[in-house]
């Protein structure tokens, strides 16, 4: 086993194929076979279940990976990549801690199909740290806004993508366009903050 087939899960018993072929029989019974039945079969493209080899752009480059048709971009990230940044704490995106850029737009990457990403330009975190580190982190240190740090990347990404669009924003602004950002330790007071510092010392971008 390979080590990016180990970390994987299990193939599903069910599969999207299966339920295709199934309900398409199902649906050609019932409508007698219809022309408009067979016509939508033969354009529906059918991909997996198998894991297939596929290229995503990540930080300016290209990686190839595997991913079946269920593989969300967060699991490609962390299992496959390494890109540990982005947090798995929901499946249905409600919390914002696994917020990467795709496409440049924020979107969480807990909810986003890795194969719905070949083609498009994925930002995460780790891109904002390097030599030059962007200001959000660094005003997230200053601020002390982190505790168990969990949501943390998840918040940066959201700020620094909040503030590219909304430069000057104001602390109203900034509250509300953070609020697809859950904090259980509660540190959303020190975020503001930091986000303000952003804003008011003049080195936001
Ligand atoms: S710092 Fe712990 S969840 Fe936000």
């Amino acid at each position: 086993m390979t080590d990016q087939h180990k970390h994987q899960r299990p193939p599903s018993g069910f599969n999207r194929r299966a339920f295709l072929k199934g309900s398409g029989a199902a649906a050609t019974a019932l409508a007698g076979g219809t022309g408009l039945v067979q016509a939508e079969e033969a354009t529906t493209k059918i991909v997996g279940p198998d894991l297939k080899p596929i290229t995503l752009n990540v930080n300016g480059k290209d990686h190839k990976v595997q991913a079946e048709p269920r593989t969300t971009l967060l699991e490609v990230l962390r299992l496959q990549l390494d890109l540990t940044g982005a947090k798995p704490v929901c499946t249905h995106g409600s919390s914002g801690a696994s917020t990467v850029w795709v496409e440049g737009k924020p979107v969480e990457a807990a909810t986003t199909l890795a194969l719905d990403c070949v083609g498009k330009k994925i930002r995460t975190v780790e891109s904002l740290g390097g030599d030059k580190i962007d200001p959000v982190p660094t005003a997230f240190v200053h601020h002390d806004a982190m505790q168990c740090g969990f949501c943390t990347p998840g918040f940066v990404v959201a700020v620094r993508a909040f503030l590219d669009k909304n430069p000057q924003a104001s602390e109203a602004e900034i509250r509300a366009g953070l609020n697809g950002n859950l904090c259980r330790c509660g540190t959303y007071a020190n975020v503001i903050q930091a986000a303000l510092e952003v804003v008011q010392g003049g080195k936001n971008g």
